[in-house]
């Protein structure tokens, strides 16, 4: 297990300080796969390269199966990591970058060439293993740069983003063909995106991050159905967020919510797409229809209702008759929303600390 400890870094430019990582307390148990999700500078980048060893926390400690590391130098550590650009020696050979690692270690060279072959395999390379990385595609590429940190049967093997480079089709096979490297070889994987589709298809462990401060973890499930901010609930996919105003001219009862002594006044309600349905029934809700857009496995309506629009996703059938204009019956399940915090002012901690003097 990898324990993060109340972790910051903070980077010093010429004139100021930035907190990049505040307060960071986490847990990353054995053999899972843990994701790091949130947007573009939220420090998820930082938080891996300090568990690689590549930095050092400003104040906060690391723990390896319950020993700090932070005195281990990154190779004494033994975490490789896979970058988004692959990071593979040009001038050598898929055979010779895949070995790479087994040859410093002065590995006899028949098991170096036992285990790249077995390696090479396993990931669709055997035929690829005399070229150089110039010759080969990106997902190749990208393959070779897995090749060589598998080959070392780390425990704990970092990515950066490693399928940000490639197209769409060829991302989705790779993530199924890293999850499933990750369930036979048992190592731990934490795994840096910020692409919720990946990190909820491929985590056993999702750890949401915003402006340095991790704002929610959980499974894909969790975090999905049960956000406990706007933000997260928003950075997981669409969905309608209700206001206690509006819900109160719907007589929803928020008191079958359970607050933790907290005042319902502050929170919303989040309802995903999927989660209205239509209904004919008298004590339904009923909406104006704004908008029907079909989408193959569902078609999805905007409704209005009381100055709020919504966002629902039906089945196709179910919407055939459906015209712009018409009123439309549609209930959702009080114990199928989340309660949710309001989305923070932009920052949620003083990103500026002090100038430097
Ligand atoms: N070496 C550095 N010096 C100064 N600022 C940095 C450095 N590394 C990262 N940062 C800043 O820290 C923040 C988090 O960066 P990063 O961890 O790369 O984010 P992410 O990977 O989530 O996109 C960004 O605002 C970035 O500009
Ligand atoms: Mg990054």
């Amino acid at each position: 297990m990898i324990e993060i400890q109340n972790v910051t870094r903070d980077f010093k430019t010429d004139s100021a300080s930035f907190r990049a990582l505040s307060s960071i307390n986490l847990k990353f148990q054995k053999g899972r796969f843990h994701t790091l999700l949130g947007p573009s500078g939220c420090g998820k980048t930082t938080l891996l390269r300090l568990i690689a060893g590549f930095e050092t926390p400003t104040t906060g400690d690391i723990l390896h199966n319950g020993r700090s590391i932070l005195s281990l130098e990154s190779h004494q550590r033994g975490f490789p990591m896979v970058f988004q650009s692959y990071a593979l020696f040009p001038h050598m050979t898929v055979f010779e970058n895949i070995a790479y690692g087994l040859r410093v270690r002065s590995t006899p060279s028949n098991d170096v060439r036992r285990h790249v072959e077995e390696i090479a395999e396993k990931l669709q390379l055997t035929e690829h293993l005399f070229k150089l990385p110039m010759q080969l595609s990106g997902g190749q590429q990208q393959r070779v740069a897995l090749a060589r940190s598998l080959i070392l049967k780390p425990e704990v093997l970092l990515f950066d983003e490693p399928l940000s480079n490639l197209d769409s089709r060829l991302r989705v096979l790779l993530r199924e063909e890293i999850r499933s490297l990750q369930i036979q070889n048992g190592f731990t994987a934490i795994y840096v995106t910020h692409d919720q589709e990946e990190a909820m298809s491929m985590s056993d462990h999702v750890v949401v991050m915003n402006h340095g401060c991790v704002m929610q973890t959980g499974s894909p499930e969790q975090i999905y159905f049960r956000p406990e901010t706007e933000f997260v609930a928003r950075f997981l996919g669409d969905v309608n967020i209700l206001s206690p105003t509006w819900l109160s001219q719907i007589s929803f009862s928020l008191k079958d919510l359970d607050f933790i002594n907290s005042d319902p006044k502050n929170y919303s309600i989040a309802v995903r797409p999927e989660q209205i349905y239509l209904s004919t029934s008298e004590n339904a809700l009923k909406g104006r229809l704004l908008k029907k857009m079909f989408l193959g496995h569902r078609t999805r309506l905007t409704l209005s209702l009381h100055q709020q629009k919504l966002v629902a996703d039906v089945p196709a059938q179910e919407a055939t008759g459906l015209q712009t204009g018409m009123e439309i019956g549609f209930v959702f399940a009080p114990k199928e929303t989340a309660l949710v915090r309001p989305s923070q002012p932009d920052k949620t901690y003083d990103s500026i600390l002090e100038p430097d003097l």
